[in-house]
């Protein structure tokens, strides 16, 4: 592992305008990465404001710990922020969080430094954990997952139409030999697909499905927006960046869900609305996207969608 990778933060201004940030208030970033939101963050705070920071990464915790050194204000845990909400209550945050940040997935130096596993492109060791502490490696769950079961994640987390074919390639190459290294992966990736996409690598797809079920980032992100609605504040702000369709769709999802309340569960001449019944977020703008500017200094902000909302009980 090496730490010398660096991250252009995506949407860096955007999401940090979308947290109106007080100068007072206490604030949650969930993707700690190379610290670039937190920092601005940190930047419009007074000095009586809070940061806390999440992230699975022990590199990206390194760097936390040294922001943490240098500022009072920050402090930074290594755990998903799916367990947002317990964390929140060991530190009396409860419902007194002012913004959370989520933006999700992999950080640029996770996906250029090969020896984390995460790259088509650059050979190394096949693990693809954002935390390698923690859980199976994708070596260690290719080495003993079904056929049908591999499939399945290469076509639902990686919309791969040619799942079934690549899965059944990946099963009879094991046979012989284990896959070790995300290039011999690639490879026998790449010769199962028998379409490839203009311009996109023949196993992006199978390693996006892989890496989304190895590090649980569906199931993380359905816990983590709940645990958000549990931590803010009236008033406060949810800021979501997602990078995939699967991603946004939940978190799309999640905010129509709460900012349209359950109403049409009521009679309809009921005189009054009970709360539980109310919406609990109102939706802020619309969908934001990457900036010319933006997409012409960082390729990565391509896929980048992101979502505000207000909570209002
Ligand atoms: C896109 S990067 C964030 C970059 C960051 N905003 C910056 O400006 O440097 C995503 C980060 O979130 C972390 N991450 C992804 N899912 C996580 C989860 N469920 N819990 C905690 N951290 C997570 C990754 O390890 C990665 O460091």
């Amino acid at each position: 592992m090496n730490s010398d990778f660096r991250h252009i933060t995506v949407l860096l201004d955007e999401a940090v305008e979308g947290l109106a940030v007080r100068a007072g208030g206490r604030y949650i970033d969930g993707t700690f990465g190379r610290g670039g939101h937190s920092r601005l963050i940190l930047d419009s705070l007074g000095p009586d404001g809070q940061l806390l920071g999440f992230d699975k990464d022990p590199l990206a915790i390194a760097t936390g710990k040294a922001l943490a050194a240098e500022d009072g204000r920050f402090v930074v845990v290594q755990r998903s922020f799916a367990e947002l909400s317990a964390e929140a209550a060991v530190r009396d945050l409860s419902g007194k969080v002012s913004g959370i940040l989520l933006d999700l997935g992999v950080s640029s130096p996770q996906l250029d430094d090969a020896t984390r596993g995460f790259s088509f492109l650059n050979d190394g060791p096949l693990d693809m954990r954002m935390d390698p502490s923690r859980g199976v490696s994708a070596a260690q769950w290719i080495a003993s997952a079904s056929e049908e079961e591999i499939a399945r994640v290469f076509k639902e987390y990686g919309e791969e139409r040619f799942a079934k074919r690549m899965a059944r390639a990946v099963v009879a190459r094991r046979a012989e030999q284990p896959f070790e290294r995300t290039a011999d992966l690639a490879q026998v990736l790449t010769v199962a697909n028998p379409a490839w996409e203009k311009g996109k690598n023949p196993a992006t797809r199978a390693f996006q499905g892989l890496r989304i079920y190895i590090n649980n980032e569906l199931g993380d992100l359905e816990a983590g927006l709940d645990a958000a609605m549990e931590t803010l504040e009236v008033g406060g702000r949810l800021v979501v960046i997602s990078f995939h369709s699967l991603e946004d769709r939940i978190v799309k999802q999640f905010m129509r869900k709460h900012a349209k309340g359950e109403q049409d569960k009521l009679p309809r001449d009921l005189p009054i609305i009970p709360k539980a019944f109310e919406p609990r977020l109102k939706l802020i703008g619309k969908p934001v996207f990457a900036s010319e500017a933006e997409l012409k200094a960082n390729p990565r902000s391509r896929s980048a969608v992101m979502r505000i909302a207000e909570k209002l009980r």
